[in-house]
């Protein structure tokens, strides 16, 4: 779409708010689709206190009105704006101008396929998501007329993991999906949240100890951190949710005293039920 211009001297309107503000900044934003694309360049004026995405909003209205991108809190809640933003991934809304130059730019997503511009198909954690076989507890505990009651330590941690937002940048910045495309083999960071916000609680009465050997691929994190650091709930990813995992599995499938334990009959913990899909629940 073409600038808006002032019928009086044919001046775009935008430039009248660039005077104004006397600052403005060049945002270099990734425009295409699936068949390919390249960065286009926009001055955008600035004011102070505004955010990436108020500058790509800006491109929007009055610049380019066919611009695509996925946005709805504009308060760092919905998970909805993820982006790369000099190449970091980042939301959007929670990226402040003056935190750069007088240049930035926006990218999609890169693990995930483009649909347009900054609009990324993130489908496939949604699949994932189905697969993992949610909270369950015993009929025991169901039929309980007391409420349950919960250690201190073990609520913090649920409440950790249930900040996550779903912006999936954790899974854009996992090299096993994004540099290696292993969504084959590896439910990424964000689902290990999940299972250990699941597997964690104390009144779940499931075992998903196989699914995350088997095809939630937990063997596949090295333990980088680098889905820690992007995350804009500080979730401790790898040191609350991936390690203990891997030492669960760890404990269940490569302990020998446990191994021999079993073979003996002995019990080697609590008895749980085994799931190695949603099927089984
Ligand atoms: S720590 Fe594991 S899950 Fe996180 S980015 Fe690295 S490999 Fe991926
Ligand atoms: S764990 Fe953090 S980075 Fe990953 S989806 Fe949740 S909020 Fe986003
Ligand atoms: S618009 Fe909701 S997180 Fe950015």
């Amino acid at each position: 779409m073409a600038a808006v211009l002032d019928e009086a001297d044919g001046v775009p309107q935008h430039m009248r708010v660039v005077e104004a503000t006397g600052r403005s900044i060049r945002l270099n934003v990734w425009r295409g689709d699936a068949a390919g694309g390249s960065m286009v360049g926009y001055d955008v004026p600035v004011q102070e206190g505004m955010v990436v995405l108020d500058a790509v909003l800006w491109v929007q209205q009055h610049l380019s009105g066919d611009l695509a991108v996925r946005w709805n809190c504009k308060a760092a809640k919905c998970g909805s704006c993820s982006a790369e933003v000099d190449g970091f991934p980042r939301l959007m809304c929670k990226s402040r101008l003056d935190e750069y130059g007088s240049e930035v730019s926006v990218r999609p997503m890169q693990t995930f396929p483009v649909v347009r511009d900054l609009v990324t198909d993130v489908s496939w954690n949604y699949e994932i998501n189905r697969q993992i076989p949610p909270f369950t507890p015993t009929q025991a505990d169901l039929e309980d007329p007391e409420p349950w009651r919960m250690q201190q330590q073990d609520v913090d941690r649920m409440i950790e993991f249930r900040k996550c937002i779903e912006c999936f940048l954790c899974q854009d910045v996992c090299h096993v999906l994004r540099n290696h495309g292993r969504q084959d083999a590896y439910y990424g960071p964000r689902f290990m949240i999940r299972m250990a916000t699941l597997e964690m609680h104390p009144k779940d009465s499931l075992d998903r100890r196989p699914m995350l050997k088997g095809s939630a691929g937990v063997g596949m994190c090295n333990i980088t951190k680098c889905c820690q650091d992007v995350c804009p709930e500080h979730i401790h990813i790898t040191d609350n949710a991936i390690i203990p995992l891997k030492e669960r599995m760890a404990d269940e499938y490569f302990d020998p005293v446990r191994a021999l334990a079993r073979k003996a009959g002995l019990s080697t913990g609590r008895k749980r039920r085994k799931v190695t899909s949603i099927k089984d629940v």
